[in-house]
């Protein structure tokens, strides 16, 4: 197979886990015989260090032009500190999303037996816990009317959402239930906001008139920030808007012990995709070679699929189940032993292009910076 695929590894940790994301590609191709065509742009901080737009031209023609697009991350403190800043890293990644017209952002969150001690919540809680949410990616608060009055004394920011925004998103969600265990909950604030009731009348409208064979339920999203916590396993598909998506994915990170295990992936109405780590930028760690790029590998699994390269996605997957299974991990995975993010980004390549029954011996000789 030949595809393109747009590589923006953007701030932070970003250009490191990445790195490791490249490297599972590269083997990919070699053991299946695929052409894997990277184009590396500038995004965010990155680009404005260079004078440019934080989604400079030549990065989002790159991106239409491409199969797919890998992002790391996004945002640096030197502009998170000046809050009259009004071009900021974040933009970029927001335009981009925009202009990709990728409405819809999957985010799976999935416990390891392994590391269930990591989670600061208890075993019996998180045990067996398989959940995806859907959030709304171009919509709501994020992209509604902004204003600020001259003295400071006030600030707007407008949630707007048009019933076809909800209804694409929607359809998606319900599919993938269908795919599943056929139970969708609805996240919103129906009892509050203008916006949540149309959500909920969407929603259901869909439901009554394409997957009656789907159980939907609802849940505030104060309740269910709660039950996330106490109660993950109820959950099968979550649909939500797109600031209370942004902020239950970064919850549901500590059921699985750590935000650097989560991927993601945005789609839309034709083929454009584009595949992220959930994780922030990191500063602190740039450059250190301690972050997880596991985020990014699994975000590269999500990639396969979307490729319909089924085999491939299985892998990755095996590889990472392996590593995380022999006690291999960064920092952040409290592992029996610690390995570095360009390390574990080789042992991943490798174990990829070798045959399983050798993965063992690997294991033995593994390097571990
Ligand atoms: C995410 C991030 C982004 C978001 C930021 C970096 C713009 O937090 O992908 O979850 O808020 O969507
Ligand atoms: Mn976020």
């Amino acid at each position: 197979m030949k595809k393109t695929i747009a590589v923006l590894p953007g701030d932070g940790i970003g250009p490191e886990v990445i790195q490791q994301a490249i490297k599972i590609i590269k083997s990919l191709e070699q053991k299946f015989d695929h052409q894997f065509e990277l184009k590396e742009y500038l995004l965010g901080a990155a680009a404005m260090n260079q004078n440019l737009e934080p989604l400079p031209d030549e990065t989002l023609k790159g991106c239409l032009d491409a199969d797919a697009v890998l992002v790391g991350a996004v945002g640096d403190p030197k502009y998170d500190r000046n809050l009259n800043a009004t071009v900021r890293p974040e933009h970029g990644l927001l335009s981009l999303r925009r202009k990709l017209e990728i409405h819809t952002n999957v985010r799976p969150i999935k416990s390891y037996r392994k590391l269930y001690s990591l989670s600061p919540l208890k075993e019996e809680q998180i045990q067996n816990v398989d959940l995806t949410i859907f959030r709304e990616l171009t919509g709501g608060l994020y992209f509604g009317k902004k204003q600020k009055d001259e003295l400071g004394m006030w600030a707007l920011d407008e949630c707007f959402y048009h019933k076809d925004e909800i209804v694409r998103v929607a359809r998606l969600a319900f599919d993938e239930s269908r795919q599943r265990r056929k139970k969708l909950t609805l996240v919103d604030k129906a009892n509050i906001l203008e916006t949540g009731r149309l959500w909920r009348t969407t929603v259901i409208e869909i439901q009554k008139n394409e997957f009656p064979d789907i159980e939907l339920d609802f849940l505030f999203i104060d309740n269910a920030a709660m039950q996330l916590i106490l109660n993950p396993r109820q959950f099968d598909v979550i649909l939500t808007s797109n600031l209370f998506g942004d902020i239950l994915s970064d919850e549901a990170s500590v059921i699985v012990g750590s935000i650097g295990l989560l991927p993601s992936g945005s789609y839309g109405e034709g083929d454009k995709a584009l595949f992220e780590p959930i994780h922030g930028s990191y500063p602190q760690a740039a450059g250190r070679n301690i972050a997880n790029p596991l985020a990014s590998i699994l975000s590269v699994a999500m990639m396969m699929e979307h490729f319909e390269l089924h085999q491939e996605e299985d892998l990755i997957h095996s590889c990472v189940d392996f590593v995380i299974q022999e006690g291999l991990g960064t920092m952040d995975m409290a592992p029996r032993q610690m390995i570095s993010c360009s390390a574990l980004g080789n042992f991943i390549a490798s174990l990829l292009v070798a045959p399983k029954n050798t993965w063992g011996e690997m294991r033995k000789n593994v390097v571990l910076h």
